[in-house]
C-alpha cells in the first residue's frame, strides 16, 4: 500500500502551517500514518540549499538560478523523504512542492514557464501530487497575517517577504491558474474563512477527492 502525496500551496501568510498540523491530527485520528515535510528542505542536504535560498544567497544568481538550486534541493527531498516514506504507506503532507517554483520563479521571477516544465520534468520524473491543496486568500489578509506572524517571532521580513502587495496580486493569480491547468490534482480553499471553517474545507476537499483516507481505516481497508 503506497501513502498519498498531498501539497499544501499559497502565497504568503495563507495559513498552511495551521492547516497542515490540523490535517495531520485529523488523519493521525483515524490512524493514518502522516509525515509533514516542507520546500525548499524537508531532508539534511536541501535544508542547506534552503538556508542558502532564503537567507537571499542565491538573489544575485537570478530567478533561473534559484530555480535550479529549489529544483536541486527538491531532487534531494524526493529521494530521501518523500518517496521512502510513500513507499511504505506514509502519507505525506508537504508545506509547498513545484507549484511554488511555477509560481514565484515562473511567473513571477519570468523564468520561460516552458523552462520550468523541463525542469519539473527532470525533476518530479513522474511524482506528482495525487491533491495540491490552494490556500487562496485576498492580499491583504495574506500580508497582514504573514507581517503579525513575522512580529510575533520578532523576525525582520525575509527576502520573499519583502516583496510588494503587487507581487502577492501575481502570486495568487499564478497560484489560481495552475488550479485552473490541472484540475485533476487541484483544489482550491478560500483560506480568509476562519481557522476551523478551512479545516473544514480542506476535510471536504479529502473526502471529495481521496475518500479512502477519511475513513475509519477497517472501512477504508475494506474498500480499497
Ligand atoms: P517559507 O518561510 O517556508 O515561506 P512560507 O511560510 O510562505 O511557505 O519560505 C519559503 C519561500 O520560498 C516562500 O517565499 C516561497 C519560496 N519558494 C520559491 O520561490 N520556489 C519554490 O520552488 C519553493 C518551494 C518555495
Amino acid at each position: 500500500m503506497t501513502g498519498r502525496f498531498i501539497t499544501f500551496e499559497g502565497g504568503e501568510g495563507a495559513g498552511k502551517s495551521t492547516q497542515i498540523d490540523r490535517l495531520r491530527a485529523r488523519l493521525e485520528n483515524l490512524s493514518q500514518r502522516v509525515l509533514v515535510t516542507r520546500e525548499p528542505g524537508g531532508s539534511p542536504k536541501a535544508e542547506r540549499i534552503r538556508s542558502f535560498l532564503l537567507q537571499g544567497g542565491a538573489k544575485a544568481f537570478g530567478p533561473l538560478a534559484e530555480a535550479v538550486l529549489f529544483s536541486a534541493a527538491r531532487l534531494d527531498h524526493l529521494d530521501q523523504t518523500i518517496k521512502p516514506a510513500l513507499a511504505t504507506g506514509t502519507h505525506v503532507l508537504c508545506d509547498r512542492f513545484a507549484d511554488s517554483m511555477r509560481a514565484y520563479q515562473g511567473t513571477v521571477g519570468k523564468v520561460d514557464l516552458k523552462t520550468i516544465s523541463a525542469l519539473e520534468r527532470v525533476v518530479l520524473d513522474g511524482t506528482e501530487p495525487d491533491l495540491t491543496l490552494i490556500l487562496d486568500v485576498p492580499t491583504e489578509v495574506g500580508l497582514a497575517r504573514a507581517r503579525r506572524r513575522r512580529e510575533a517571532m520578532g523576525e525582520g521580513a525575509d527576502r520573499f517577504e519583502a516583496e510588494e502587495a503587487a507581487f502577492h496580486d501575481a502570486l495568487r493569480r499564478a497560484f489560481l491558474d495552475i488550479a485552473v491547468s490541472a484540475p485533476h490534482r487541484c483544489v482550491v480553499i478560500n483560506a480568509g474563512a476562519d481557522e476551523d471553517k478551512v479545516e473544514q474545507a480542506i476535510w471536504d476537499a479529502l473526502h471529495d477527492r481521496l475518500p479512502a483516507l477519511t475513513r475509519p481505516p477497517e472501512i477504508a481497508a475494506d474498500v480499497a
